[in-house]
């Protein structure tokens, strides 16, 4: 099968695209075909080895795939051949594991492209347990832009943040991939929501998914506006996807008792502040990291009830999988990019012959 493959950390032409054997399903798991994988900026992070120091090579990344089912594996019954399937974004790796929740804090949690092989090829073998049956109705390009980031909304939003109706959200970088879908996740659950924006031209976008205050921090002080916008008190929760010098910013906007849910680091893995800010008026700052089988099923749940929609900013052929990682270190997607694992390789490979069928056995 095709793949996007990494053999060393750098930048982002060490993606190559290249022939690796395609997987074989063991007993329990199933061999999905991908029809779309999404890009995150997790993904950007590890090829540059800025995460995780000691990937294994070859490696395949991407944790977000939309696909169907082309073989399952032996004693599979709750799978037919050619059901659409969506893949849970991080699951446990040891079945001992698998029934603590959150699994995230399953000593065995992993996610595809990071612990395990990725999403960036034609194929994966996933257990079926793992495998969510995709009933959105959408394109797979469209539902390969939801698993990382919807899921992992729904955790920090509703799991860690504790929003509920009426609250006043605040999420810094609305229109991050994360944050376009936090904005989303907040507004669901019935309440407000100011973002921030550094550029006038992602203003439109986040209003369009639904903010209701606009803030670009390049020409306004955010702490002020968001006073202003709570009449004194400052935020309920804030979600925070920045880190670096930011972080003393959402602890600022927040209300006395409130929330800071620290979610990313898109500005810096180093943070200052003034402890004062934090324990004078009794905040809480709170980590959110990855998600749930059950924050991915409440996240689709959203989506077929209209409430939640995917932001694809563009698809690629998975052979310019090293295009989609120089648009997001530059800042250039507007929700996230899915890659197209068939495109290039039906035209790069019609002289070779037909193409597999489902089920074929000679993968
Ligand atoms: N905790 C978890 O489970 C989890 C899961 C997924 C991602 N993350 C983390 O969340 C962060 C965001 O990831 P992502 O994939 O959503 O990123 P992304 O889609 O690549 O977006 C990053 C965006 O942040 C915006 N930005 C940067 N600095 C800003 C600032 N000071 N104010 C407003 N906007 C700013 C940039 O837009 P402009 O340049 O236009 O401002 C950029 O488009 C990353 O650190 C990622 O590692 C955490």
């Amino acid at each position: 099968m095709k793949a996007a493959v990494i053999n060393q950390f750098g930048d982002f032409d060490v993606l190559e695209y290249a022939d690796v054997e395609t997987p074989k399903p063991k007993p329990g798991n199933v061999l999905v075909k991908i029809l779309a994988a999404g890009v995150n900026r997790l993904d950007h992070y590890l090829r540059e080895g800025s995460i995780v120091p000691d990937l294994p090579f070859p490696h395949i990344l991407g944790t977000d795939a939309a696909g169907e089912v082309f073989r399952p594996g032996k004693g599979v019954t709750d799978f037919e051949i050619g059901e659409r399937v969506i893949v849970v974004p991080g699951y446990p790796q040891n079945e001992e594991d698998y029934d603590i929740y959150p699994a995230s804090q399953a000593p065995s949690f992993g996610l595809p492209g990071l612990h395990v092989t990725g999403t960036y090829s034609q194929y994966i073998e996933v257990p079926a347990r793992f495998l969510l049956k995709d009933d959105t109705g959408l394109k797979p390009e469209e539902v390969a832009t939801l698993p990382v980031v919807l899921a992992t909304a729904v955790r920090a939003v509703k799991e860690v943040g504790g929003v509920k109706a009426g609250d006043k959200v605040l999420v810094q970088a609305g229109a991050s991939g994360s944050g376009s879908m936090q904005i989303q996740v907040a507004k669901a659950l019935g309440a407000e929501v100011a973002t921030t924006i550094r550029s006038a031209s992602k203003a439109d976008f986040v209003r369009e998914i639904g903010a209701d205050l606009v803030i670009n921090t390049r020409n306004e002080d955010l702490a002020e506006r968001v006073k202003k916008w709570t009449d004194g008190r400052g935020a309920d929760v804030v979600i925070d996807n920045l880190g670096g010098d930011v972080l003393a910013t959402s602890i600022a906007a927040a209300k006395a008792t409130g929330v800071i849910v620290a979610f990313g680091f898109a500005s810096g893995p180093e943070v200052k502040f003034d402890i004062r800010s934090l324990f004078f008026e009794q905040k809480v700052l709170k980590g959110s990291m990855a998600s749930d089988k059950r924050d991915m099923e409440l996240g689709l749940r959203l989506v077929r009830e209209g409430k939640i929609r995917p932001l694809l900013d563009r698809t690629l052929p998975l052979s310019e999988a090293a295009e989609a990682h120089r648009l997001v270190a530059n800042n250039k997607v507007s929700g996230n990019i899915a890659l197209l694992p068939w495109a290039a390789w039906v035209s790069r490979d019609r002289r070779s012959g037909p193409l597999l069928e489902r089920g074929d056995s000679s993968i």
